[in-house]
């Protein structure tokens, strides 16, 4: 199986920004938990771990095919993910495919994940679960309890026309409780806790050796610069 045929959204400029983020902190900082929310078949959950040490655990929740009767999840995305023939098992085959062993699985709803990772221990979450307001404010929350200083979450969809509730979400912990940006593509955006700064700069260095992607413009977000990635032309 080659990765591109492994089913999902997870984007050639996000995996390049994946790459840049989890190669930066395994370069410079201690080992971490790293932590992604939503798994599907696994894309994003591959990438991630394929940047994982060996003194590091990588934590993956999902509520997988028990999304059909869990009232956790929002009704609309439960009948969609339900109807994709998702599961735990079709997760496992595809993630062994690239990956020697599992991560660790906690199948239930996400707003569980803080019972599973120890408070600021996380250098990377990614946020990719469900996707309403309520669901991303609490997951955010956790994101938050789990991520240590400095730490990177990466958010999926925060600017998606039919799920608003997530860009919602995220202007509210931006506004209200000192969520940082630091970078964003057309799919994802990343953001921290901390200072914006140095991982700013791992950004630009690592995307203008990359070639074929580059930082296409720079927004202010609270008077702090936001890099917008994007493929070149
Ligand atoms: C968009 S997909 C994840 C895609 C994956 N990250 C990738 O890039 O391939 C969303 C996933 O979140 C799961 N999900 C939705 N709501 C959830 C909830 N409340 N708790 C846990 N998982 C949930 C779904 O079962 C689905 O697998």
């Amino acid at each position: 199986m080659k990765f591109e045929e492994v089913p999902g959204w997870f984007m050639p400029i996000d995996q390049a920004a994946f790459d840049w983020i989890l190669a930066h902190q395994a370069e410079t900082e201690p080992a971490g938990a790293l932590v992604e929310l939503g798994v599907y078949f696994g894309k994003s959950a591959i990438a991630i771990d394929s940047h994982r040490r060996a003194d590091e655990v990588l934590t993956v929740c999902d509520l997988f095919e028990d999304i059909a009767t869990s009232d956790a999840a929002a009704p609309g995305e439960a009948r969609f993910f339900a109807a994709q023939g998702q599961s735990q098992a079709e997760f496992e085959r595809h993630f062994l495919a690239f990956r020697r062993d599992l991560p660790r699985i906690v199948r239930a709803p996400s707003t569980q994940i803080t019972r599973h990772v120890a408070p600021a221990t996380a250098r990377f979450v990614h946020l990719d679960a469900g996707h309403t307001q309520d669901l991303v404010r609490a997951d955010l929350a956790s994101a938050r309890a789990m991520l240590r200083p400095g730490g990177v979450v990466a958010l999926e969809a925060y600017r998606k026309p039919s799920d608003l509730g997530i860009a919602a979400a995220l202007w509210e912990a931006i506004l209200n409780d000192g969520l940082r940006p630091i970078a964003n593509t057309d799919f994802k955006l990343y953001a921290t806790w901390g200072d914006p700064a140095p991982m700013q700069g791992a950004i630009r260095r690592r995307a203008a050796a990359a070639g074929w992607c580059h930082v296409a413009g720079t927004s202010q977000v609270g008077g702090t610069p936001v890099l917008y990635l994007s493929r070149k032309g």
